[in-house]
């Protein structure tokens, strides 16, 4: 074997955060490992995934923290948003709820992260719309308000999960 190894200019740090069961692990899932679960359980702690991608003739390395949506099972939390580059904060457009507590989530990582931390807004499950509680337009208005990025998402369907995740890595980049 010769040495195959890639070269790795960048190193990001992003964190994904949101409510219990909006699906953040399955989409780090989708995007790490091209995989997702239905029966997937509730994250314990902080796990985190890499993926290395190649933006601008750069290989640049994302790392991925993702933790408990559940306030019992959580990461401690100065040390989860220390060093993030880049948020992803997940709400479900099935749940009313996990959007209305987006605010509280967003103060949370301004109150702990880098003043520059590049933030994006991502609505999943789109592939439920007939169950739809929070419309696009909603979303929309709030991400400008704030000043984040915004997508709708489907980790189940694929859709969005790359670009989204490309967006927010060339953003900081
Ligand atoms: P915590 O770890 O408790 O914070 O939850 P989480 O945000 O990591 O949620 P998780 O990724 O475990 O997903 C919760 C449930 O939603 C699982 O049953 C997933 O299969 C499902 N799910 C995740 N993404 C999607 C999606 O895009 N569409 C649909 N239909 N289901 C999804
Ligand atoms: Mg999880």
């Amino acid at each position: 074997h010769g040495d195959f190894s890639q070269k790795i200019d960048y190193v990001f740090k992003i964190v994904l955060i949101g409510d219990s069961a909006v699906g953040k692990s399955q989409l780090l899932a989708r995007f790490s490992r091209n995989d997702f679960s239905l029966d997937s359980k509730a994250t314990i702690g902080v796990e985190f995934q890499t993926k290395t991608i190649v933006i601008d003739h750069k290989n640049v390395k994302a790392q991925i923290w993702d933790t408990a949506g559940q306030e019992r099972y959580r990461a401690v939390t100065s040390a989860y948003y220390r060093g993030a580059v880049g948020a992803m904060l997940v709400y479900d457009i099935t749940v009313r709820q996990s959007f209305d507590h987006i605010a509280r989530w967003l103060e949370e990582l301004r109150g702990h992260a880098d003043n520059n931390i590049v933030i994006m807004l991502i609505g999943n499950k789109s592939d439920l719309d007939s169950q739809r509680e929070v419309s696009t337009e909603d979303a929309k208005e709030f991400a400008e308000r704030e000043g984040l990025f915004f997508m709708e998402t489907s980790a189940l369907e694929a859709t969005n999960v790359e670009p989204a995740f490309v967006t927010i890595l060339t953003e900081i980049y």
